[in-house]
């Protein structure tokens, strides 16, 4: 997945985030971090997805497997954070954390509020997404429980090719923004057109009026006229 362009591209929409950095110093199974396991989870996903040739959305499978397990504390000290017992609330407490910070589409969430299925047993998974995210997390959490994961925190991450992608999407962002206000110029430039060439009627049609209308003269024009 490191040289897969569609991975990394969803990748990087949510890897400058200072939170999912954060997941960096939790530990989710053995010596694996919170973050590495849904790096892996999310290139596993994604793996069995392409190997299946099955019709998904890639953005959402990986960006929702990306934060699957957000919810920003240690659960191994902390295992009631408010929202319930880690094992149910903790899909709650991602999403809720993941709202905060993402515009995520009904898939991403779908992916992190049902991901601990059969457990909660009513989050049934709705989307295809979710079913893989949650058949693969289980995988995975078996993997790292038993320590025979071959990843890390670096296993999944392309960080030349992402700051490349990185910096094609703020080019398009400003290509966008220029569009944009060139559209907005161009608008008022002709709105502003438009009122000028108004005036200018008015100011004609004025004239003509003006002219039509007789002549005023005054009584001693008149006499001045009469007397040649
Ligand atoms: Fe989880
Ligand atoms: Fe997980």
């Amino acid at each position: 997945m490191k040289n897969n362009p569609e991975f990394q591209k969803a990748v990087s929409t949510v890897l400058d985030s200072k939170n999912l950095q954060l997941t960096k110093t939790f530990t989710q199974h053995g010596n694996v971090s919170v973050f590495a396991h849904s790096m892996a989870v999310a290139a596993y996903s994604k793996m069995l997805a392409d190997k299946l040739k099955l019709k998904y959305d890639s953005e959402s499978l990986v960006r929702g497997a990306m934060l699957h397990d957000f919810f920003l504390y240690d659960w191994h000290e902390t295992s009631n954070i408010g929202d319930g017992l880690h094992g149910f609330a903790h899909p709650y407490t991602a999403s809720k954390n993941a709202i905060r910070e993402f515009k995520l589409s009904p898939r991403e969430l779908d992916i992190i509020r049902k991901h601990m299925w059969p457990l909660t047993f009513t989050k049934l998974p709705k989307y295809r997404e979710s079913w893989l995210v949650c058949a693969v997390d289980k995988y995975c959490s078996v993997l790292e429980t038993f320590k025979l994961n071959k990843y890390n925190d670096f296993s999944f991450v392309n960080p030349k090719l992402i700051k490349k992608l990185q910096q094609e999407r703020e080019l398009n962002l400003r290509l966008e923004e220029g569009k944009g206000k060139l559209k907005e110029y161009i608008h008022r430039t002709n709105e502003e057109a438009a009122e000028k060439q108004k005036e200018a009627r008015k100011k004609i049609s004025e004239l003509r009026k003006n002219n039509n209308q007789p002549k005023n003269i005054s009584r001693y024009e008149q006499y001045k006229a009469r007397k040649g």
